[in-house]
């Protein structure tokens, strides 16, 4: 048995898209779990680049089956999209992809109650993705939820949509004056039924299948999205997204047992972002900020958004590591470090004059902390082309080191840029 968990241990965006992609390559199946068409997952192939919203990463490698988990809030034109983006490329998915017929879907008034929310929320806004994920997910949890499975029967579809439109109209009319008139009622019933009919060849039971696999003694990884500290439960809540990034989201996001998970491999960028609002201790709103965000490239790639930047945030990923039980983590985007003469780690917090280890579970006492830091000497050399580890700097070591030992996990891969090739294994994975 050989099973795989990959999570992001900050606020998302840690490049968890480049090493799936790369653990794809050894793999036979690869499972996405949670979230939905918020996530922006980059995959560099050559002088290709692609971004999946919904498709898990390994898509791009032959041979192998890719799932999509009942935990996954599925918009339909989004996928339909995707798949089209790739047949254009050459790359059929029909026979190949699988979608469980219990994932939900989002629908476009869950987008524009996403929106219609923000709104009124104001100065207390999420900085949600817009993609409707919050509300389909409320839908999900209110038991009303449409599946995927409902949008292959017209007659089923109807029913719950006819039930859907009334609650969801009263809403929008009440709270934010906005109506959904018949007009667009019957566009959607329309289109979602064409969506159901174009989705039906892809519909499984992947529960089933993927626990079909690891008895087969597969090789199967599972793929979070988003990241550990925008977790619902355990996340920086409100300023979270709806589902469960963390390790235990797979559990339920697939249909497996704990027991048949081997491992669980944290993905962790070399500094910190976030898009969105909400605390984040080590922000950098200076020019060192902003030039890491752009030699980063920070923009949003589900929404093009700039990432606020910070320093590396060791209070963040020891929670995350604790949260998901990672034993090891890849490191990403070092190379954007090059070049600082001094770069800082946050080791530990100050609140009210005392020390805290230990990432806080209030947000009010989060939102006060000052982060303590440890000031390392950087390095100048470009180390994008490096692939021996003993290469590296003797900083860089340095920086690498401090963050296992303040973290308690193993960087068993280092990433020095966005192709395969500029990835360092130090510690084989599957
Ligand atoms: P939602 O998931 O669109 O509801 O957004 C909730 C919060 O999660 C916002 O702060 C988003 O910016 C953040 N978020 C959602 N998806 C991602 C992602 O893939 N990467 C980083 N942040 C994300």
């Amino acid at each position: 048995m050989s099973t795989i968990v990959v999570v992001g241990s900050q606020w998302g965006d840690e490049g968890k898209g480049k090493i799936t992609d790369l653990l794809s390559e050894e793999s036979n199946v690869i499972v996405r779990y949670q979230g939905g068409s918020n996530a922006g997952h980059t995959v560099v192939d050559g002088e290709r680049q692609y971004v999946f919203h919904l498709i898990p990463s390994g898509i791009l490698h032959q041979g192998k089956k890719c799932y999509i988990g009942s935990g996954v809030v599925i918009d339909p034109s989004s996928l339909l999209q995707e798949i089209e983006d790739l047949r254009k490329q050459g790359i059929e998915v029909e026979g190949k992809l699988f979608i469980d017929a219990k994932a939900h879907v989002v629908f476009p008034y869950h987008k524009t109650l996403d929106e219609k929310k923000e709104e009124k929320r104001g100065q207390n806004k999420i900085g949600t993705t817009k993609r409707g994920i919050g509300p389909a997910y409320i839908d999900k949890n209110a038991r009303c939820g449409i599946r995927m499975s409902d949008l292959i029967y017209k007659d089923i579809l109807e029913k719950k949509l006819k039930r859907n439109f009334e609650e969801k109209n009263e809403n929008l009319l009440k709270i934010y004056n906005y109506d959904l008139t018949l007009q667009e009622q019957a566009t959607i019933l329309n289109e979602y039924g064409q969506y159901g009919q174009a989705l039906k060849p892809y519909i499984r039971d992947v529960s089933l299948l993927v626990n079909q696999a690891i008895d087969e003694n597969k090789k199967v990884l599972f793929e979070g999205a988003q990241g550990s500290l925008l977790d619902i439960d355990h996340g920086t809540y409100p300023y979270v997204t709806s589902s469960s990034p963390i390790a235990g989201g797979a559990c339920t996001g697939i249909g497996v047992g704990p027991t048949k998970i081997n491992k669980v491999l944290g993905i962790t960028k070399a500094y910190t972002t976030r898009v969105g609002e909400g605390p984040f201790p080590t922000e950098m709103l200076d020019k060192t900020g902003n030039d890491i965000r752009t030699k980063g490239g920070e923009f949003g790639a589900t929404t093009g958004r700039p990432r606020r930047c910070g320093w590396f945030d060791a209070v963040v990923v020891k929670y995350a590591v604790r949260l998901s039980g990672m034993e090891s983590m890849a490191l990403t985007k070092i190379d954007v470090l090059s070049g600082l003469e001094k770069i800082k780690i946050c080791t530990s917090y100050q609140y009210h004059g005392e020390k805290i280890n230990d990432f806080p579970t209030d947000l009010e006492i989060l939102k006060k902390c000052i982060p303590v830091y440890e000031e390392l000497d950087g390095w100048k050399e470009d180390i994008s082309k490096i692939n021996d580890f003993q290469d590296f700097p003797l900083a860089l070591k340095k920086y690498i080191e401090k963050i296992e030992t303040l973290t308690n996990a193993k960087i068993a891969i280092v990433s020095v840029g966005p192709k395969r090739k500029q990835t360092i294994i130090r510690e084989k994975i599957f």
